[in-house]
């Protein structure tokens, strides 16, 4: 099967007065239908420029964006309309209307839309019964806190049923503990109505918790892809080095701060080949277990790989079991973290 979303060869310059600066550099990426797929990077990598070609805010100077066999550069007007309805975004910012409440921010789209009032009315309760906030639809933006902000924002962009979520930092502005209850519930929609969600983000723990693949941006090049926890055991490049040691940091602060366990809590260690081997990939596709990372670390052995992580594997007791034969057949020590 193609990827959903394909993008090939992307590039993007800024031409200003100071000169043009070339902000995509040839960027390609694959998103599969229904995966949270990241893209990680410094401040100014090309990560927003990225995005908003996705939905054709900006316009690339070549390359070719492909959204579920369609050529997103060859949609008439009304095409681009209906596709536009299908990728729903959300912000850093919340971008919510300061004068209108909950309600009337959630209702903007689908006023656009020309739907009834009634119809109207109805959508816009569902939605923020979805969200969790039905006790805020008179709230006014100031009214809220981030958190509830982003609850209204995420609301709206679902608004019209996309099929795709795009999520511009839309968590960078917010405290640990609300970003957490934030990827949760992007992460509960995801699954409730099979969303695509392409994640922005230049916090490694918004990667670690919930993407199943991510790539990351440095100066408009993708220099590393691949699902998270490979990329992450065992990062090729240097820019992903350094956000593996941030990952670290991070990480060790979200454990002390009590992280609840969804599955079993285990310490794995390998050695040597199996390090880049795509163990876990092979482990989500064989058992439907998932890896959830607490902690990563690779260090080198008389130049030979050594990680030592802490997961929590989330998946049935049963596939669980069989997850940890594959990984003890494939060389791994597996130690259960009491
Ligand atoms: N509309 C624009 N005009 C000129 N330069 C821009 C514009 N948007 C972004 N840039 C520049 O492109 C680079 C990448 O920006 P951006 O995509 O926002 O990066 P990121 O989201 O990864 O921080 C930055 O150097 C930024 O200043
Ligand atoms: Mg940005």
């Amino acid at each position: 099967m193609p990827p959903y979303i394909s993008v090939t060869n992307l590039t993007k310059i800024f031409r200003t007065a100071s000169g043009s600066q070339l902000v995509l550099n040839g960027v390609n990426l694959s998103i599969n239908r229904g995966e949270i797929y990241g893209i990680i990077g410094l401040s100014g990598a090309g990560k927003s420029t990225l995005i908003r070609c996705l939905n054709r805010l900006e316009t690339p100077d070549s390359g070719e964006i492909f959204i579920d066999g369609r050529d997103m550069f060859g949609l008439s007007e009304e095409e681009l309309r209906l596709a536009r309805m299908d990728m729903g975004m959300i912000f850093q910012s919340f971008n919510l209307l300061s004068s209108r409440t909950a309600f009337g921010n959630v209702a903007f789209p689908l006023e656009v839309r020309g739907l009834k009032k009634k119809e109207i009315t109805e959508r816009v309760s569902e939605l923020l019964e979805l969200v969790g906030l039905s006790d805020k639809a008179d709230s006014y933006p100031r009214q809220l806190s981030g958190g509830q902000m982003q609850r209204v924002g995420i609301a709206r962009a679902l608004a019209n049923n996309p099929k795709i979520l795009l999520s511009d930092e839309a968590t960078s502005s917010l405290d640990p503990q609300t970003t957490m209850s934030i990827l949760e519930l992007i992460f509960k929609l995801q699954q409730r109505l099979d969303l695509t969600v392409v994640l922005i983000t230049h916090e490694m723990r918004v990667i670690t918790e919930i993407c199943d693949r991510v790539a990351v941006l440095d100066e408009g090049t993708v220099v590393e892809e691949g699902p998270v926890i490979d990329v992450f055991t065992n990062p090729q490049n240097p820019h992903t080095r350094n956000f593996v040691e941030m990952v670290l940091k991070e990480n060790s602060r979200f454990l002390e701060r009590g992280y609840r366990p969804r599955g079993k809590l285990t310490r794995l260690r390998y050695l040597g080949e199996s390090v880049s081997e795509p163990l876990f990939s092979s482990m989500v596709k064989l058992f439907g277990v998932d890896a959830v990372i607490l902690q990563a670390q690779v260090d080198h052995i008389k130049d030979q790989p050594f990680a030592s992580m802490l997961v929590d594997l989330v998946g049935e007791e049963d596939n669980i079991m069989k997850s940890i034969a594959y990984l003890v057949s494939r060389g791994v020590k597996v130690e259960e973290e009491k």
